[in-house]
């Protein structure tokens, strides 16, 4: 809203978006109580094609991009929704979980639904508060709101209030762009950030007025009052947010790791000194020496760099460690007290389940530690303390250079605990503490096996199962490695502890079948050779990823894909690389939308 043509700016900001989800989109220009409305099944592009916007002139619009929850993908599903009048428009990012029993009393008073969506619940439900108590806009919407459960990013526009827009939020992130005599708002700040580095992050259960002419109100749902806020300086770059020469963003991801590693341990980890300086750790860190456990919540990749941390963490500092889904951790009944300390790891910091473990884990009273990547998100501000991994904004669905910063904050974590615990001679310290320095560069040389990587993946990318094997610290390793395959080229693939193949999955083994096995000199090198041996015998198609110079693996295997020699707990940070540049590889061979593969989104903010 301001004074800008809406249609291009709001096209642009959802392209931008776009990796949020992506099966459908619409948009909504709205000027002299006119509201013109455009949906579309399918991407941004296909909105793009559906008018000349160029020429539209209306500077109010709005826009949304659909990760399906309630109803198929389809014109009709597609945000924005109109109230039964057509007086109100409303988009909405997250569920309302009691749509049906409040669809039902709409129905009840006449209202009709073109849609299956809880969203176009919402937006009647706003108009029958309305109607019913002739309220304004804003009241109308606080009322309904506090009918609804669930979570919701939402704006509405109403014909009858020109220059007016109302906002709110509960669970899904929701950002205002403050420009000058402009606002812009968005699920993150990516799509005003070349109009405005000035924001204001929603908190949960408010909802914000905003006019072209002065500044936002910001107002307590529960309460009933205006609240300050706080208008935060953002330093996310255009460039970080683009291309800039890649083919993919996960190929410029991939490679932007080098930077993103050390930019995460960069004014932490003073090798020279012998010092790991985290202010959010430094703070808290009684409550890591005090614990009796450890408790690590997470989804996807940011669960399998949990995985790496059990490992390194019982290592080095000797506490108990347990990671769990966070999406089934909420719903066991776990025992949790006011001695344990909860690890929450989230790239996004906005997914519904691990928001959810947390929201569990502080009831109970346990210290929570959030590791995330994007800077004010929600997780970040609800743990009691945290550490962020710098690795600049991850447009690419499949997580990869958040994964190997996760990988670092938490070994920086693991040592620091170490330190003051003493559970680690000074000498080991050291020792990681200078190798974790050099592992910027020893990535840079991993990726330089790209074109060795490309030719490996000619040869596989027909196959349609793919097993992936590693031990210790590289079994996680080998899950996120399947989890890269399946989810960029929907190829099956499996990941497992190497010794657990002769449990099972040995059986699926023969000429057909590649299996990548993480097999680096370190750790229980022997036995992996073992099981590398098993899986030739069966005639499996081995693609080992080796240490440099490695002979023994290199005349067994069919292919091998080095990495620099590196201490066995760092190592993940190394063996991921050859991993999610065959998934890439593959993908791209077999024409997948590698950015924005199917049904998935970047951040889940549902449950
Ligand atoms: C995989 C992937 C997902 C996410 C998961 C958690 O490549 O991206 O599995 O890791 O949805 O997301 P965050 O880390 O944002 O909580």
């Amino acid at each position: 809203m301001g004074h800008r043509k809406a249609a291009p700016l709001v096209l642009k900001g959802l392209q931008r978006l776009e990796y949020r989800g992506y099966d459908s989109a619409g948009m909504a220009l709205y000027q002299d109580q006119v509201v013109s409305l455009y949906k579309t099944q399918g991407k941004v592009a296909d909105l793009a094609a559906l008018a000349n916007f160029k020429d539209a002139n209306q500077s109010i619009g709005m826009g949304h991009t659909r990760w399906a929850t309630h109803g198929v993908p389809s014109d009709a599903n597609a945000h924005p929704h109109s109230s039964n009048s057509g007086e109100l428009t409303l988009i909405h990012n997250g569920i309302i979980e009691n749509y049906e029993a409040l669809k039902k009393l709409l129905v009840g008073k006449g209202y009709v639904f073109h849609s299956d969506t809880d969203t176009e619940v919402l937006v009647n439900l706003i108009e029958e508060v309305q109607k019913s108590h002739q309220y304004q806009l804003g009241k109308a919407v606080q009322v309904a709101l506090s009918q609804v459960v669930g979570a919701y990013a939402i704006v509405v526009f109403d014909t009858k209030k020109t220059d007016e827009l109302v906002v709110a939020k509960l669970g899904s992130p929701l950002a205002i762009g403050m420009g000058d005599q402009e606002y812009f708002i968005a699920s993150d700040a990516s799509p005003f950030i070349e109009y405005t580095n000035k924001a204001v992050y929603l908190e949960d259960h408010q909802l914000a007025i905003i006019k072209r002419d002065r500044a936002p109100k910001i107002l307590s749902i529960a309460t009933d009052t205006f609240t300050d806020y706080y208008i935060q300086e953002l330093e996310l770059s255009l460039d970080a947010i683009e291309k800039g020469g890649y083919k993919h963003f996960m190929l410029k991801e991939i490679y932007e790791q080098p930077r993103a590693i050390k930019d995460t341990y960069r004014g932490r980890l003073l090798a020279e000194d012998g010092l790991i300086k985290m202010a959010g750790l430094e703070e808290h860190l009684d409550k890591f020496l005090n614990a009796k456990r450890i408790i690590i919540v997470a989804c996807g990749t940011s669960w399998h760099a949990g995985l790496v941390a059990e490992y390194i963490l019982e290592d080095l500092v000797r506490i108990p460690v347990e990671v769990e889904y966070a999406s089934e951790f909420k719903y066991r009944n776990p025992i949790i007290s006011n001695q344990d300390v909860v690890i929450a790891i989230s790239q996004s910091g906005e997914t519904a389940d691990t928001l959810a473990a947390i929201k569990l884990a502080k009831e109970k009273g346990a210290f929570v530690f959030g590791v995330c990547n994007v800077v004010g998100s929600t997780i970040s501000r609800v743990s009691h303390a945290g550490a962020y991994t710098h690795a600049g904004p991850e447009i690419g669905v499949a997580s990869t250079k958040a994964f190997t910063s996760q990988i670092t904050v938490l070994s920086l974590i693991a040592l620091r605990i170490a330190k003051a615990k003493e559970s680690i001679s000074v000498a080991q310290y050291k020792e990681i503490l200078n190798e974790l320095e050099l592992i910027p560069q020893k990535v840079e040389i991993a990726l330089l096996a790209n074109q060795r990587i490309l030719e490996i993946a000619h040869t596989y990318k027909g196959n349609h199962n793919c097993l992936y094997l590693g031990r210790g610290v590289n079994f996680p390793v080998a899950l996120e490695g399947a989890l890269k395959l399946k989810e960029i080229s929907y190829i099956h693939a499996e990941g497992y502890p190497a010794a657990e193949m002769k449990h099972g999955p040995i059986a699926l083994i023969d000429e057909n079948m590649p299996v990548i096995v993480v097999a680096i000199n370190k750790g229980h090198y022997e036995k992996t050779v073992s099981n590398i041996q098993e899986i030739k015998s069966r005639k499996g198609k081995i693609i080992a990823i080796v240490t440099e110079g490695d002979t023994t693996v290199q005349e067994l295997a069919d292919h091998v894909i080095e990495v620099p020699e590196t201490l066995e707990c760092l190592s993940p940070l190394l063996t991921t690389i050859p991993l999610q540049l065959l998934s890439y590889h593959i993908a791209v061979l077999l024409n997948k939308n590698v950015d924005q593969p199917r049904n998935l989104a970047k951040s889940v903010t549902v449950e």
